[in-house]
């Protein structure tokens, strides 16, 4: 079957966004080499301080606000594009897929631009920055909001984890980008869709937990490696 009739998949992490300036998390400037993350990024620390974790995540708005997406989220965009059954799963919440115009994103890990009613459950898209107030308060019932994301210990929203479960065992062809593969459950869709034939490819700039896995390893700048693969995959060099 030609290239462009392959089912083809991308897993990215935090590695997708490092070149446009927003940290990642396990690196050597990784935010949980600065940061606990069982401080900032977990619901008994919202409990105990939610200013505190509000803080945190103001700062992390302020900063990828000023991020612009790079040549790696823009070629994902443009696979979208011409791949009829290209689908995008991301652990980021960032929203940088979606500002280079990727439209099917599943979104493991909630958004940094949404927030959620800690009472009702109800969700908005707020991209103000900075905030008017920390922290923020439900629009509709004055409760506290909590970042939409997906703190340790907490679950991953079910419909987008089952979306994403089942587009690793029909992918063909599984692209690994930017991501250390250390946290689960994200972790094992590269395995699920080893274990149902697709063909592993790992774009990173070093080796990681899922290299092993890969029949393909890119070593390098993804903002650099993934147009150089699309244009060879794509036939377009
Ligand atoms: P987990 O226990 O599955 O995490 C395993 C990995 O997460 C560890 O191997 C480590 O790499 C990292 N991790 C966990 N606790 C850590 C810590 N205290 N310091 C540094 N790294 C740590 O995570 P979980 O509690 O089962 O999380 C459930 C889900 O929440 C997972 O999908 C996870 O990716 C997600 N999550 C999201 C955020 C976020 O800010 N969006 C932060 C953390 C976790
Ligand atoms: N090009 C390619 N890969 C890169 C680049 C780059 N320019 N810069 C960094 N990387 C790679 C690193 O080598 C590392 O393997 O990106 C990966 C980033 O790994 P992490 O910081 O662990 O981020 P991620 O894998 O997305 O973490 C998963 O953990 O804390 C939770 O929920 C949070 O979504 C996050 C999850």
């Amino acid at each position: 079957m030609g290239a462009m009739r392959r089912r083809v998949v991308a897993l990215t992490g935090a590695g997708v966004s490092a070149e446009s300036g927003v940290p990642t998390f396990r690196g050597p400037e990784g935010l949980w080499r600065r940061y606990r993350p069982e401080e900032l990024a977990s619901p008994e620390a919202f409990a105990r301080d939610p200013i505190r974790v509000w803080e945190w995540y103001a700062w992390r708005r302020e900063c990828i606000a000023r991020a612009t997406p790079n040549p790696a989220h823009r070629t994902l965009a443009a696979m979208e594009e011409v791949l009829p059954d290209f689908l995008l799963i991301t652990q980021n919440v960032d929203g940088l897929h979606s500002q280079a115009g990727s439209r099917r994103v599943i979104e493991l890990h909630g958004s940094l631009w949404r927030m959620r009613c800690v009472r009702e459950g109800r969700v908005w898209e707020d991209r103000r920055v900075p905030l008017p107030e920390l922290p923020p308060r439900c629009p509709a019932c004055g409760a506290l909001a909590r970042p939409d994301v997906v703190w340790f210990g907490e679950p991953l929203p079910k419909a987008a984890w089952t979306q994403a479960f089942r587009a690793a065992a029909e992918a063909e062809i599984f692209l690994i980008i930017g991501t250390s593969g250390l946290v689960e459950p994200a972790a094992s869709l590269p395995r699920w869709a080893r274990a149902h034939g697709a063909r592993l490819i790992e774009f990173n700039i070093e080796d990681t937990a899922l290299t092993p896995l890969a029949d393909e390893v890119w070593r390098g700048p993804v903002g650099e490696t993934l147009p150089r693969w699309w244009a060879q995959f794509s036939g377009a060099s």
